[in-house]
């Protein structure tokens, strides 16, 4: 049994720190059958603004500019009312409200679990070193941060990052499913347990949950969403493996490929 302070325990910790570091300092490239210690290719500069490819790299995941202003404007009202929540306990010790960021056309809504102590003090979702592990996934799909919808089931951080309760998620769930009303996604992308449980109802592992799509419906009768669930970046942070770096690539190139998106360039498997 691995104690706290035993040798094998500090390595092992200081291993995972040193490959997280590296997935943290921009080289978050799926590895397929690449081997981490390979020095891996400095990532092609974005197209200027205004370029025909910038354009067409917009063009894929957003669509145009009224729906936009409408369903910006629904979401705005939407976190107003999110400010004024009082259904349970979160609301008074959270410093902010941690309502979601993106896209309000977005084609893919990435769901996390709740605010962590980052989120909390910035009032954005995943801007920790989950967040930055987040962001590298999603600009190794070939995307941009701004181009999807980032959100939690907890719009509140619960006090020392401890587990939502489902007294908070019951009283925080309709705000969820009123943001994928307005925004109407093709895709959710559930990060972990908790959003992957909540969203399917289900009481699965993740490890069953994730490596397939699932069809989440907003409404009874209403056109299901696909929705493919993966590991947590915090949980890969915390359980590096290069299997489970696989594996969360392998879902995102499910979704890549479910959206009729390329799996970028020298990066499949
Ligand atoms: N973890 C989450 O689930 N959400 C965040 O916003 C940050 C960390």
């Amino acid at each position: 049994m691995n104690q706290p302070g035993n040798p094998g325990e500090v390595i092992r910790t200081v291993q995972n720190q040193l490959e997280c570091d590296l997935y943290l300092g921009g080289y978050w490239l799926p590895i397929g059958k690449l081997k981490p210690a390979v020095k891996m290719p400095v990532r092609p500069p974005a197209a200027p603004a205004g370029s025909p490819a910038r354009a067409v790299s917009q063009e894929r995941i957003m669509s145009d500019a009224e729906p936009r202003k409408e369903k910006q404007k629904r979401l705005d009202d939407l976190v107003r009312r999110m400010g004024s929540c009082c259904r349970c306990s979160l609301a008074q010790t959270r410093l902010h409200l941690v309502p979601g960021e993106g896209n309000p056309c977005a084609r893919i809504v990435f769901v996390g679990e709740a605010p962590g102590a980052s989120e909390d003090e910035q009032g954005r979702p995943f801007v920790g070193r989950a967040g930055q592990l987040l962001t590298n996934i999603i600009e190794a799909m070939g995307l941009r941060r701004q181009e999807v919808y980032i959100c939690n089931i907890l719009k509140c951080r619960p006090p020392e990052n401890r587990d939502p309760q489902a007294n908070e998620i019951a009283a925080c769930i309709e705000y969820l499913y009123e943001q994928l009303r307005i925004i109407e996604p093709e895709m959710i992308v559930a990060l972990g347990a908790h959003a992957a449980k909540t969203l399917l109802n289900s009481t699965a592992a993740i490890g069953e949950l994730r490596g397939r799509v699932h069809a989440y419906y907003p409404e009874p009768l209403s056109k299901p969403i696909k929705l493919v669930a993966t590991y947590h970046p915090a949980y890969l942070l915390r359980n590096y493996s290069p299997d489970n770096r696989r594996r969360v690539w392998h879902d995102m190139q499910m979704v890549l490929k479910e959206l009729g998106l390329p799996v970028p360039r020298g990066k499949q498997e």
